[in-house]
């Protein structure tokens, strides 16, 4: 199918190229070279998830994309000072608070926006003021997309990763009442007017469903990605993720 764009766009998490070079403690993989054949490869941002622990991607890291890579940088990150004070330093085009705990292996959950909206709200008033977009990860929970939207988020990124999990656990009644879920959320944050995100555990197969929501705008993906371009190199994993994104849009749009 021709790769016509619709309105959807693909943002690349690039934390697992720094993961295998930090595994060796060398200088590559270098997350730099990755962002730049991805902007080489027409995908529409680049997400990194910089963690208190610095597990994988590392402040030169954000500071050296922000320099040299021309794509919007969307800054993963927890609502702490010293991630705050980063973010105002490097102005990205967007920050995304996520939950975060040093033993997780990837971020778990939504953010819980409700028991900290005076401090959620306090802490994106200065990245607000920089013109940095604040996106919220949650999950499909209304309750917690209409607290971001009082604290004054303009977008909001849906955790596809529930959905994930149970379809590749071939939990098919689950994974569907899940996407209902998701599907509610995605149409609700829109009428509230915030601009609708999703991403998390997405692959070939579970991205078909998640792209064919109207309202989602952008999509983060990273492990599978990179772990698929270990066999098959990234153009073409980017180029079948592209297809499968828009061919799902353009199918929901009765293109
Ligand atoms: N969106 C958010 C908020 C995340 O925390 C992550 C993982 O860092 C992703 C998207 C990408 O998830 P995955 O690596 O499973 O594709």
């Amino acid at each position: 199918m021709k790769k016509e764009k619709p309105e959807i766009r693909l943002g690349v998490n690039i934390d697992h190229v720094a993961t295998l070079r930090n595994a060796r403690g060398a200088s590559y993989p270098e997350p730099l070279r990755m962002a730049s054949l991805l902007e080489e490869l027409g995908v529409d941002g680049i997400t990194v998830h910089l963690r208190e622990d610095r597990r994988h991607i590392i402040d030169s890291d954000v500071f050296d994309l922000r320099k040299k890579i021309s794509l919007p940088i969307n800054l993963e990150m927890a609502a702490t000072k010293e991630m705050q004070s980063i973010a105002l330093r490097l102005n990205p085009r967007a920050v995304c608070l996520v939950p975060e705990r040093r033993e997780e292996r990837t971020t778990e959950g939504g953010l819980d926006v409700l028991s900290e909206e005076k401090k959620l709200r306090i802490f994106i008033k200065p990245l607000l003021k920089e013109n940095i977009r604040v996106s919220i990860f949650v999950s499909a929970s209304l309750e917690q997309i209409k607290a971001a939207f009082r604290i004054g988020a303009q977008v909001i990124e849906l955790n596809t990763g529930r959905f994930c999990d149970l379809f590749l656990e071939n939990n098919f009644e689950e994974s569907s009442c899940e996407l209902i879920r998701l599907k509610e959320a995605a149409h609700h944050a829109n009428q509230l007017g915030l601009e609708v995100h999703g991403g998390h555990g997405l692959s070939y197969d579970t991205v078909k469903s998640i792209a064919a929501i109207p309202e989602i705008r952008e999509l983060n993906i990273g492990h599978f990605l990179v772990s698929e371009a270990i066999f098959d190199g990234i153009p073409k994993v980017i180029s079948r993720m592209q297809s499968e994104i828009y061919s799902a849009r353009k199918l929901q749009l009765g293109l």
